[in-house]
């Protein structure tokens, strides 16, 4: 992949995974070989406590950075890190109204929206889906992708699958399933790599996750 994507995490609704895909994702990056920066643009600075617990085998020590203070600012400090790594994700706080929503709307190449698969989150999906549509159409290096989060195998989850499809952004071909592993990974300060093998449906996941995003990145240029 040549030069340096920004990936958001972004959603209305609290609790719907930015912070966990994020470190995932960065995970599953790192473990490709590409040079990954994770920006926490959040002030509840989950992602950088999440970091703090780590241990040094993990891959987090050295590529957290707080972000935030403005758009000018946020692209000023984004400007000097696209130089040295591959990726940039920026973890979002949950509201779509936040400065650093709509900044990492203006900055990003890719913004993925977890969606738990339950009613309360599709009525809030609708919402920053205009959003990112709106941003869209004023901006074509954006795209925009959902990505159902903590799936579980219940038909009321089935149905809202079904739902997503009739939202306009396309949806992730990749999704999470609701497991254990995600939730342990965060207590530890890692990633579902470093629990191995009784994760290792965890890290499948992931590693197809990983790949999607790679080829929505790629089908933009
Ligand atoms: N796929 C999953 N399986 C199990 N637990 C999950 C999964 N995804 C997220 N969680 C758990 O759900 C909770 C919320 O996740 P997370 O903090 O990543 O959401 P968030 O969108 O970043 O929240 P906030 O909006 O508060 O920043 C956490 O306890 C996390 O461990
Ligand atoms: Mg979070």
């Amino acid at each position: 992949m040549d030069g340096c994507s920004i990936v958001a995490l972004v959603s209305q609704k609290g609790g719907s995974g930015k912070t966990t895909v994020t470190m995932q994702l960065a995970a599953g990056l790192i473990l490709r070989g590409y040079r990954v920066a994770v920006c926490d643009l959040d002030p509840q600075e989950s992602a950088l406590r999440w970091a703090e617990s780590a241990p040094a085998a993990t891959p987090f020590p050295g590529r957290m950075l707080r972000l935030g203070g403005g758009l000018d600012e946020m692209r000023h400090d984004l400007r000097s890190l696209v130089q040295h790594v591959d990726f940039i994700l920026l973890d979002c706080p949950p509201s779509i109204e936040h400065p650093n929503t709509v900044g990492a709307l203006d900055l990003c190449d890719l913004a993925v929206v977890p969606v738990v698969p339950s009613p309360t989150d599709l009525w809030s999906t609708r919402a920053i889906e205009k959003l990112i549509l709106q941003r869209m159409e004023k901006r074509r290096g954006l795209l925009g992708v959902l990505l159902p989060n903590r799936v579980m195998r219940t038909s009321l989850a089935a149905d809202v699958l079904e739902v997503m499809r009739d939202f306009t952004l396309p949806v992730l071909a990749a999704p999470l399933s609701q497991r254990s592993a995600f939730a342990q990974s965060a207590v530890l300060g890692a990633s579902v790599y470093e629990l191995g093998r009784a994760a290792a449906a965890a890290q499948e996941e992931v590693d197809q996750l990983v790949s999607a995003v790679l080829e929505h990145l790629e089908s933009k240029k």
